[in-house]
């Protein structure tokens, strides 16, 4: 069996092979990938296309799901402290661009701020949210970034005259990446802070029962966000995923503190993309998210290793969630 499998990966496309450009695409490449490896793994930025976009707005607004209002509260009850932290016509750099009503609140309660700079892979996404933005904010530059975040961070020069330059990563998308990775991350957010500061949100380990209650919610959405992966891979790439047969699973790690979605093959199977063709068995997974959550102390120790100082913190009355302030020092400045 491995064998047959074996072969079907290595097949190379014929030389006058000529494929949809999608499929010279990061998604192909990365899913045919993961499709071929041991564990099957992709990102999980791949949920976010028109349709996934929409699902985790969905996701945002379910009982079950806290992180968003949560986070929301805490920067609502804050927003003057976190404004007077950020001083005079600061400018924010939001790493990834959501739906934007979080950094309103900030933008709402804070002096002058100088520009917006929401940095987003998605550049169709981005220019819209940044066009309704600067409807709002008459006075705000808001100079959009379409780019890869978790590739390499490079900003714009500073204005003249600007105050701080304050990092936005709100929603708890640190989560996503591995230990390492948010700790490569971190530190090249503190090179390009340097002098400012980061706010983060981050989820806070919990009740395994609530965690997972957040990614298993009664209505099926986050099982249909997950799917959507396939079915976005059925829609750009011509790839032949059966949603029909694969399921939703979502489970606390403990030993990991981590939720881990995969998707689960309900039998033997064989998929094709492009013409790449795999066989799964039944049982077998691609795992598709790592969600981490995190100790207070934890991420702190994160932080400081990164080279950032943490300062305060704040959460909600259960401690489901905390958004921290971490000063990045100017060069030369001890951490
Ligand atoms: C956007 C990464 C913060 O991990 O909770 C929601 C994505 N996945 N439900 C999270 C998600 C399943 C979310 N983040």
């Amino acid at each position: 069996m491995r064998s047959m499998t074996a072969l079907a990966d290595n097949a190379a496309p014929p030389p006058d092979h000529q494929g949809p450009p999608a499929s010279d695409s990061a998604f192909a490449h990365d899913l045919v990938a993961a499709l071929a490896a041991r564990p099957r793994s992709i990102s999980p930025k791949y949920f976010y296309d028109a349709r996934g976009s929409q699902l985790f707005e969905r996701i945002c607004e379910l009982p079950e799901y806290y992180p968003t209002r949560t986070e929301l509260d805490i920067l609502r009850t804050h927003a003057r402290e976190l404004a007077a932290l950020m001083g005079p016509r600061a400018e924010i750099v939001e790493f990834g661009a959501g739906s934007l009503r979080k950094v309103r609140l900030l933008l709402d309660a804070m002096e002058r701020p100088a520009r917006y700079l929401p940095i987003d892979i998605s550049g169709e996404h981005l220019a819209q949210a940044a066009a309704a933005l600067q409807r709002d904010y008459a006075g705000l530059e808001v100079q959009p970034v379409t780019a890869d975040y978790t590739q390499r961070l490079l900003l714009p020069a500073r204005l003249p005259g600007a105050g701080q330059r304050v990092g936005f990563f709100p929603g708890s998308t640190i989560g996503n990446f591995t230990p390492a990775e948010a700790l490569q991350f971190l530190g090249a957010a503190a090179q390009v802070l340097r002098g400012g500061a980061l706010l983060l949100g981050a989820d806070l380990v919990k009740d395994p029962a609530v965690l997972h209650a957040a990614y298993n919610d009664a209505q099926g959405v986050t099982a249909e966000f997950n799917l959507n992966l396939l079915a976005r891979a059925n829609r750009e790439l011509g790839a032949s995923f059966v949603l029909e047969q694969f399921a939703h699973s979502a489970f606390y790690n403990a030993p990991w503190q981590r939720i881990e979605m995969h998707l689960v093959s309900r039998c033997r199977q064989q998929v094709s993309v492009g013409r790449r063709s795999f066989q799964i068995e039944e049982g077998e997974t691609l795992h598709t998210e790592h969600s981490h959550k995190f100790t207070v102390a934890g991420l702190h120790e994160l932080a400081r290793r990164a080279g950032f100082r943490p300062g305060p913190v704040w959460t909600d009355e259960q401690r489901l969630f905390s958004v921290h302030w971490l000063q990045a020092p100017q060069e030369g400045d001890a951490a």
